[in-house]
């Protein structure tokens, strides 16, 4: 049986990884008894076999990526093919790359020339990152981090701290936000209806829920409000949608920040 993000089992297995925060990364990382996609919070149908064409979207929406030369910070990178890919990229376009998570998660990706892997949490407490980003980066990757974020501190802090780093000309992707609001508008289409019923087996409709607050999860209103900020702030802020072949096209959504 599929085990994929819409089958039963891929639903069984989303929740046993729900309410992740900091910390709880730091113990499934040594966790011998997960792989290296439920270390990072995801069943493994989830990412295996998507991790190339997720690097493919990241890189079309950063087009910092393009360019030789450029400092790159990515949060969160965790442990999975996906920060493999950026390393191996950046590695070829003589990039530096800092990469900033739980020691736990770095000690599992490799090193290499231009490589600088920084231990903490963002922005509160990870004071080795400031002599490497003194005079600021060009591009940052947050990667599926924003909604654990969202569990434990400020978000508007958070992407306060991300957008004091932006070099002019700068980047930042908060990629892959689940927008539980998105998810609704999804579920209450026909096509989300009929996308529903075929993944769970089911002649039923499933649960749309509207003006009820949903604790811990990401609406509109927190996306929109990001995009205000940033703007706010004299950036260039953008939500763009995921391709459709992405494991969860139709629930995620990603914020494009650029210095002007
Ligand atoms: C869901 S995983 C995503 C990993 C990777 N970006 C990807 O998409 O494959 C979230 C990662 O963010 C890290 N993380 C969570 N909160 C963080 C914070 N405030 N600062 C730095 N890393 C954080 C976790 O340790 C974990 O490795």
């Amino acid at each position: 049986m599929s085990k994929g993000p819409d089958s039963v089992d891929g639903n069984r297995e989303a929740a046993r990884f729900a309410g992740l925060r900091f910390d709880d990364f730091r113990r499934m990382a040594t966790d011998p008894s997960l792989n290296m996609y439920e270390k990072i919070g995801f069943p493994k149908g989830f990412r295996e076999g998507h991790e190339a064409a997720i690097f493919a979207d990241i890189l079309s929406k950063m087009r910092v990526l393009h360019k030789p030369g450029q400092r790159i910070l990515d949060v969160g990178p965790g442990c999975s093919e996906l920060p493999q890919l950026l390393i191996n990229h950046c590695l070829k376009q003589g990039h530096e790359l800092i990469l900033l998570d739980a020691q736990e998660m770095l000690d599992m990706l490799p090193d290499g020339q231009g490589i600088a892997k920084v231990c903490g949490r963002f922005p509160d407490a990870c004071p080795d990152l400031t002599p490497h980003v003194a005079d600021g980066v060009d591009g940052i990757i947050v990667y599926s981090v924003l909604q654990h974020v969202f569990l434990e501190a400020n978000p508007f802090v958070f992407l306060d701290a991300l957008m004091a780093l932006l070099r002019p000309g700068g980047y930042l992707l908060l990629g892959d936000v689940p927008n539980v609001s998105k998810r609704h508008r999804f579920l209450s289409s026909d096509a989300g209806i009929a996308y529903h019923q075929a993944y769970l087996r089911t002649d039923g409709l499933p649960e749309v829920k509207i003006n009820q607050i949903e604790h811990g999860r990401i609406t509109d209103a927190i996306v929109l409000g990001l995009v205000d900020r940033a703007r706010t702030a004299g950036f260039d802020a953008f939500i763009l949608p995921q391709p459709d072949e992405l494991p969860m096209a139709n629930r995620r959504e990603d914020i494009l920040i650029r210095r002007p």
